[in-house]
């Protein structure tokens, strides 16, 4: 029964002859309105067949706003523009979650919270020690995160308000210290304890990189760089972590075993992997005068240009371009990469070749952000987990909204089925003898 004045599909069913009335809501049909077509009232609906989820909704969410064809992305209708020239990290974090920007108490009681949140239980730094010397950071932090499940049981009660909110205290607070601690693990160094008087980027630089002093200090423009790209990798609507997350999430699960689930997606090079492998890529390259041939190779197909391309954007990424001018205050302190050049004359080659433009292939987030993170004296490895830290906020914002969702439910696709049926069994013996 279509609703008055909502607009509406009407579909024939040409096997039947029947008509079919759907209602378009906000853009969409929903997908479970495709089950009424039928041959015979008995017999199986209609599904949506949708590899990727290229085309399918699987939540209503106000968190975050992409226009991929304008490059416009906004957090709760803030632009992404203005929160990275005026805001910092914790603030994007509350803003997320809570939906609106914090007041003067609220702010300083959430960073008050996130501050003395930052130690984790010595058990999961033993744990942490257990990896071999050369483990990935990011298979330590996603095996470090599910862990905390197990120190957090209460965690598993998601309805109680006040409980969830400890939670999401807990784990923005302890990702940056367990992403240090990874990496303090692959260099074979002393494991640094969070210093409460500074700031959270700040704090995280101490945890890195402290040594002997007493106190660490880091170049203020390096610690603002640093906060800028958590703010751009703070959230990203319906991405593919976010949809491990809220997937995982869907069956009632603690947060920390969501957010683990979405760390182990982060990871793969077609996400948030992609920025380890662009550095990688660049160096393969080693050279401006090896672009040309590069770039033949992608068209021929031997290999993707990482750090282009993207689901939703088919203009350019707007937080490429926000990374772009941070590098520039980076380097400043740093001196420029030698890799920034052959970056460079990558995009200027590809922006003009008909072969990324057809495909509307732009750069994206990934593309200079490995410029910056090496410049930071980062390794490759390091450089998802930079990614990880900040996005943990967007997936507990997406988590919270996704656990709210009445209209939500556990996550089960269908399939379309195209294997064998009703085989006989042979037993071994005779299938043997
Ligand atoms: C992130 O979703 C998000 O929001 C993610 C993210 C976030 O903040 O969470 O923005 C973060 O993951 C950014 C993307 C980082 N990944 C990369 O940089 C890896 C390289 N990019 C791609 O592999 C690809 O562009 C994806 C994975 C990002 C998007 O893949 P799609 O939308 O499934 O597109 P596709 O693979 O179907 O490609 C469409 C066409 C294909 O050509 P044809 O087969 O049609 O001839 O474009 C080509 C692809 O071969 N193509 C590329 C390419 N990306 C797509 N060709 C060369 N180089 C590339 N990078």
């Amino acid at each position: 029964m279509v609703r008055d004045n909502a607009e509406s599909l009407t579909v024939r069913d040409n096997r039947t002859g029947r008509d079919y009335e759907l209602p378009i809501v906000d853009g969409t049909i929903r997908a479970s309105e495709l089950n009424t077509i039928k041959v015979d009232d008995d017999g199986p609906g209609l599904a949506a067949y949708d590899p990727g989820f290229t085309n399918t909704a699987s939540c209503r969410s106000a968190i975050t706003y992409i226009d991929g064809d304008r490059g416009i992305l906004e957090y709760r209708g803030y632009p992404i523009e203005q929160l990275a020239e005026d805001s910092t990290f914790l603030e994007v974090a509350y803003l997320l979650i809570h939906g609106q920007l914090p007041s003067r108490d609220d702010y300083d009681a959430w960073v008050h919270e996130i501050t003395y949140h930052t130690f984790v239980h010595e058990n999961i730094k033993t744990f942490m020690q257990g990896f071999r010397y050369d483990a990935h950071p990011m298979g330590m932090l996603m095996a470090s995160v599910g862990a905390l499940s197990t120190f957090y049981p209460e965690s598993r009660n998601i309805s109680d308000v006040e409980n969830r909110h400890i939670q999401l205290v807990r784990l923005i607070a302890k990702m940056p210290t367990l992403g240090a601690w990874a990496f303090r693990h692959a260099q074979g160094k002393p494991y640094v304890y969070p210093d409460n008087e500074l700031s959270y980027a700040e704090n995280f630089l101490s945890m890195l990189f402290r040594m002997s002093e007493q106190k660490f200090a880091a170049d203020e423009r390096l610690t603002r760089a640093l906060e800028v790209l958590f703010i751009l990798h703070a959230d990203h609507e319906q991405n593919c972590s976010t949809n491990a997350v809220r997937s995982v999430g869907s069956s009632q699960v603690d947060p920390y075993s969501a957010v683990s689930a979405g760390i182990a997606a982060l990871y793969g090079p077609l996400h948030g992997g992609a920025n380890e492998a662009v550095l990688r890529m660049l160096r393969r390259i080693g050279s401006r005068d090896n672009v040309a041939d590069f770039i033949t190779g992608v068209k021929n197909g031997d290999e993707r240009l990482m750090g282009f391309g993207h689901r939703v954007y088919k203009n350019y990424d707007p937080r490429a371009k926000i990374i772009k001018r941070a590098s520039d205050d980076v380097f400043d302190v740093t001196g420029v990469s030698p890799l920034l050049e052959i970056a460079v004359e990558l995009e200027k080659i590809a922006l003009e070749d008909e072969y990324f433009v057809k495909r509307k292939l732009y750069p994206n987030v990934d593309f200079y952000s490995g410029l910056i993170y090496e410049a930071l004296n980062f390794p490759p490895e390091m450089f998802t987990v930079l990614f990880a830290i900040p996005r943990t906020a967007g997936w507990l914002a997406q988590w919270v909204e996704l656990v709210d969702d009445k209209d939500q439910r556990i996550a089960r696709p269908k399939q379309i089925y195209t294997g064998e049926r009703t085989l006989d069994f042979t037993p071994r013996e005779k299938r043997w003898a």
